[in-house]
């Protein structure tokens, strides 16, 4: 094909949701599916590694099958297949990965071994103008980062999480205060009806150097207040909540962008990915500090924020046209760093 109608395949099981898709160069998507496991993950309350694994196996072909059969392409006309190789439940990974290489192998196409970390940030060029550089906050159930991003594959991170990720925080809040999984749009949708200012809570890590971040103490101080106040109004509480992680997130945006800044002063975007960004009171506060900042927004649709296959084939496409395929022995990776001059973090999730 030529290179305005490229076309790829990408798979993504790097944790609970086996997800397909065929996307061609010009960003559109030609069909698409999500196979979540929330359902037999919940007697569990969280992700069973093994079980996960195995309903990439039982699902991955039959939504191959579906999606190529939905876009009309044959598998034989596609130009290159892509799948998240890390990091991620190592289950997982192997199941779409080894699904990719047999299909490299069968049809003689290359095959593009992507970072589900760089899936997140590549996703944004395929909704919008996203030129490099461009910061970008991802904030997920696993991660939570600041990167500096000058290109494809060329990452340098400002901050992360030296304890809970964004979502997770959201995730074992929800659980405190009885409002169910996943927690995050249940704790947003509370917030709404909920005085933020109620009660006191902490803004950790706010108003320090740096751009790392730190939740566990915020889920602390709220499992504090309700055994202290156990009548205080769930809404209320979820709003406290709400407001002290924006200002967190905010407070270390706008030192991530100085820090960035200083080494690329052409950024001109903000982009935010992951799971959270579906939130719309974190997208307006963010919102209000790239206009302040000067800088254009990026907000993916929250279907492109939560993990899919679409940006697995994006990220493959942005590869493929800068020639980057991987050999058959690329291998899947529990750990993968976006930037591989960054030390790790005290914890590092193995979620994306
Ligand atoms: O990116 P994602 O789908 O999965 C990975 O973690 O890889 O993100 C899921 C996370 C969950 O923690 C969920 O609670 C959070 O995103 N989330 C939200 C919202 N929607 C999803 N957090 C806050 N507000 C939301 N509206
Ligand atoms: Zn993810």
């Amino acid at each position: 094909m030529t290179q305005g109608r490229l076309c790829v395949l990408g798979i993504e099981t790097s944790c609970d949701e086996t997800a397909v898709a065929l996307v061609d160069g010009n960003g559109r998507i030609l069909a698409e599916r999500v196979a979540s496991q929330t359902v037999e993950h919940a007697p569990y309350g969280g992700v069973v590694p093994e079980i996960a694994a195995r309903a990439h196996v039982q699902h991955l072909d039959s939504l191959i099958a579906e999606v190529v059969g939905e876009a009309g392409v044959p598998l034989s006309d596609i130009d290159a297949v892509a799948a998240t190789a890390g990091p991620g439940l190592i289950g997982g990974l192997l199941v779409g990965l080894s699904t990719a290489k047999a299909i490299a192998v069968a049809l003689a196409k290359p095959l593009i071994a992507v970072n589900h970390l760089e899936g997140h940030a590549l996703s944004a060029r395929l909704v919008a103008e996203a030129p490099f550089p461009f910061l970008l906050l991802l904030i997920s159930g696993g991660h939570c980062q600041l990167q500096l991003v000058t290109g494809v594959g060329r990452y340098r991170r400002l901050g992360t999480t030296i304890d809970d990720a964004a979502g997770e925080a959201f995730d074992k809040t929800a659980i405190l205060l009885g409002l169910g999984y996943p927690g995050g749009p249940a704790i947003e949708r509370a917030a709404r009806d909920g005085d933020p200012t109620a009660h006191a809570l902490p803004r950790p890590m706010r108003g320090r150097d740096g751009a790392d971040f730190s939740f566990s103490g915020l889920k602390t101080a709220v499992r504090h207040l309700r055994e202290r106040v156990p009548d205080s109004r769930v809404e209320d509480v979820a709003a406290g909540f709400q407001a002290a992680v924006i200002d967190v997130l905010v407070d270390r945006t706008r030192n991530a962008l100085a820090m960035a800044r200083a080494e690329a002063p052409a950024l001109g975007h903000l982009v935010v990915a992951g799971g959270v960004a579906a939130n719309q009171a974190i997208g307006g506060a963010l919102a209000d500090l790239a206009a302040g900042e000067g800088l254009d927004l990026v907000v993916p649709p929250p279907r492109l924020c939560t993990d899919n296959g679409v940006m697995i084939a994006w990220a493959g496409i942005e590869r493929l046209r800068l020639g980057l395929t991987d050999g058959l022995d690329a291998p899947a990776r529990a750990r993968w760093p976006l930037d591989p001059d960054a030390t790790p973090a005290p914890f590092a999730g193995i979620k994306a």
